[in-house]
């Protein structure tokens, strides 16, 4: 969703900000725009669509100037345009800022605003924050010799006025030495150098500029001059933070030789996965260790009930969870998506323990969620991706995935290592419980396993491009699958729909009789996930009932299976592997399914239309 970057120092700022904005990219946008300080005033440039046309539309000779911000946006209030891309200017040119999150009262402080005399060239609600921090400007008192006091009162009038979400960066057209930012429930970083202050949305703008960075929490401000910074809280005085070294993880990412990052981020997970599982396999106890969930043995023993909550492919890794939690350490699971949890008000027990699980730790309803249980007195833990991030910050404690920067708007890897995690917690948990001395090996030894298989299912890719070839032009796809593999068939269905727009729908292979059995055509393929196991025989019957109906079957099933050879129509091969750890191998497919589908289809892969990497908004 929208990024943010901004420069003061005493190099070129529109160096760092395209560049910052091409990192930013991954996050999902679909305008852009920088404002440099060229001396009296700012120059700046917009415009709709790729960063491309924002760097064609800079020229060869970018503007110069030390000071500068930049955007991309992600629309919300009005449409991808240029009057709407962000940078905006307050008053008569005197503020320009840029915005991430959404104003929700912004109506009704903009009707204040005309009625004072401002006009509004956009629909945004970002515009009614540089007229209002310009008009709190009129008002605010002279600091003599110091501007910046000034301004940094009318910002903290004006960010006290707005209801809703916030991460700004503002600079100021008559002292172009100094920029401000502030945040709340929208991420905001500094990155701290030596002459030269930056400010991004998150971590990737900063890597190979400096090494320190501090992550600004809510209702935290900063002034940023080249000779250096300082934080504040929005209604109190100075906050003492943490410079922190900027972790490698938030690193650049390059294609190495794939076309796509997603493609890249498939073929990553025996070794993203195995970096989850590094140095947390207790051989001599037989079970997992985690160094970050800040809760002793004891607390963790006396857990009644856990919740998992999360956002779309997160959400299906909580549901992979469900299934291993209570199957291994028999803790009753529920699965809640984060949007519906944060207001639904469910009565929880003492003794139950939330997990929110989170690629990039920065999802709007998830972190609230966390927030909103966590202030009713509930142990709050996350499981997530980005070290650093709000939800990282906000929980009590968690386990980091070590995934990687996962920049395909499609998660894989990062799914892979979430449903990883959650394995070795089944494990943790159940050997604080029933699980044996000799069961905890076999579960550790059958983990170890996973990364080997799926290289082996990686084996399938070229199988895997001749079915996406027969059945690209598909307009509905159903993905069937039970127990364990149920939320793969739902994982299959997302992936499918993100990247190539095609219609598909995940369902437990049983409840195919309800519905969606009247979709099935000749034109309509079904995917079966059919392992052996207890529901074998169940899925074939339905495999069978697909069949007879005149649907495509694609199986996904173990290479000697000539049952299911003799039904259906492509058998893609994947490696027999035990009941809970097939998800993690599973999904692998049906990942590069809808990747070869979608580039058969000539879809955008890492950045399908209308989808954001980071969901900050509710
Ligand atoms: C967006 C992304 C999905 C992701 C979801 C939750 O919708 O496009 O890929 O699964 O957000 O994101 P999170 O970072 O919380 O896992």
């Amino acid at each position: 969703m929208c990024g943010i970057v901004g420069y003061v120092g005493s190099d070129e700022a529109g160096n760092f900000l395209l560049d910052g904005l091409r990192r930013l990219e991954y996050r999902g946008y679909d305008s852009a725009g920088v404002a440099i300080h060229c001396g009296a005033e700012f120059t700046i440039t917009r415009s709709v669509g790729r960063i491309d046309s924002l760097a064609g539309a800079l020229g060869d000779v970018m503007p110069s100037g030390s000071l500068g911000l930049g955007h991309t946006r992600w629309a919300t209030h009005g449409p991808a345009s240029m009057e709407n891309a962000h940078p905006h200017l307050g008053g008569d040119g005197e503020v320009v800022l840029v915005h991430n999150g959404v104003i929700e009262n912004f109506q009704v402080l903009k009707e204040g605003l005309i009625k004072k005399g401002y006009t509004f060239v956009s629909a945004t609600d970002s515009e009614v924050i540089a007229h209002l921090v310009a008009d709190e400007l009129k008002h605010a008192p002279e600091t003599n010799g110091q501007p910046n006091l000034r301004y940094l009162a009318a910002v903290r009038a004006a960010v006290a006025q707005l209801r809703g979400t916030y991460g700004l960066a503002i600079a100021f057209r008559d002292h172009p030495n100094f920029l401000i930012a502030a945040r709340f429930g929208s991420p905001l970083v500094i990155g701290v150098g030596s002459g030269e202050y930056f400010v991004a949305s998150d971590a990737s703008p900063l890597v190979g500029r400096t090494e320190r960075i501090v992550y600004l929490a809510d209702h935290q401000l900063a002034v940023l001059t080249p000779d250096g910074f300082s934080v504040l809280h929005r209604d109190q005085g100075k906050v003492r933070v943490d410079i922190r070294p900027l972790e490698t993880d938030s690193g650049e990412a390059s294609l190495e030789g794939f076309d796509h990052y997603m493609l890249k981020e498939i073929y990553e997970q025996p070794e993203s996965i195995r970096n989850a599982m590094r140095g947390r396999l207790d051989d001599e106890n037989a079970t997992a260790v985690f160094g970050g969930l800040n809760l002793t043995p004891q607390q963790l023993r006396s857990v009644e009930r856990i919740i998992l909550t999360g956002c779309g492919t997160s959400w299906h890794s909580a549901l992979v969870g469900e299934y291993m939690i209570e199957d291994l350490a028999r803790i009753p699971v529920s699965v809640e998506y984060a949007s519906e949890l944060r207001y639904r008000n469910p009565p929880i027990d003492n003794n139950t323990l939330i997990f929110g699980i989170t690629q990039s730790g920065e999802t709007a309803d998830t972190l609230a969620a966390l927030k909103e249980t966590k202030r009713k007195g509930h142990r709050t833990l996350a499981i997530c991706n980005v070290v650093g991030s709000s939800i990282a910050q906000a929980a009590d404690g968690g386990v980091y995935l070590h995934a990687g920067p996962e920049i395909g708007v499609a998660s894989t890897k990062a799914y892979t290592s979430q449903c990883c995690v959650l394995a070795m917690l089944s494990l943790y948990f159940g050997r604080l419980r029933h699980v044996s001395f000799e069961s905890g090996q076999r579960i550790i030894n059958e983990l170890r396993q996973l990364p080997a298989a799926v290289q082996q299912a990686l084996a399938c890719d070229e199988q895997v491009r001749d079915v996406a070839k027969k059945y690209q032009d598909a307009s509905t796809v159903l993905y069937l699958g039970r127990q364990y593999n149920f939320p793969t068939a739902l994982e299959g269905a997302l992936k499918l729909k993100e990247i190539s727009y095609i219609h598909a729908e995940g369902y437990p292979a049983a409840e195919m009789k309800h519905g969606p059995i009247a979709l099935v055509d000749e034109h309509t393929p079904s995917v079966f996930i059919i392992p052996r196991g207890t529901t074998y025989d169940k899925v074939m019957a339905n495999m069978e009932e697909v069949k007879a109906r005149g649907g495509p079957v694609i199986a996904l099933a173990s290479r000697d299976n000539p049952e299911v050879e003799s039904i259906a129509d492509d058998v893609i091969h994947v490696p027999e592997v035990p009941g809970f750890t097939q998800p993690i191998v599973n999904v692998v497919p049906l990942q590069l399914l809808s990747y070869h589908i979608a580039l058969l289809r000539g879809c955008d892969v890492d950045k399908p239309r209308n989808l954001a990497k980071s969901v900050t908004v509710e």
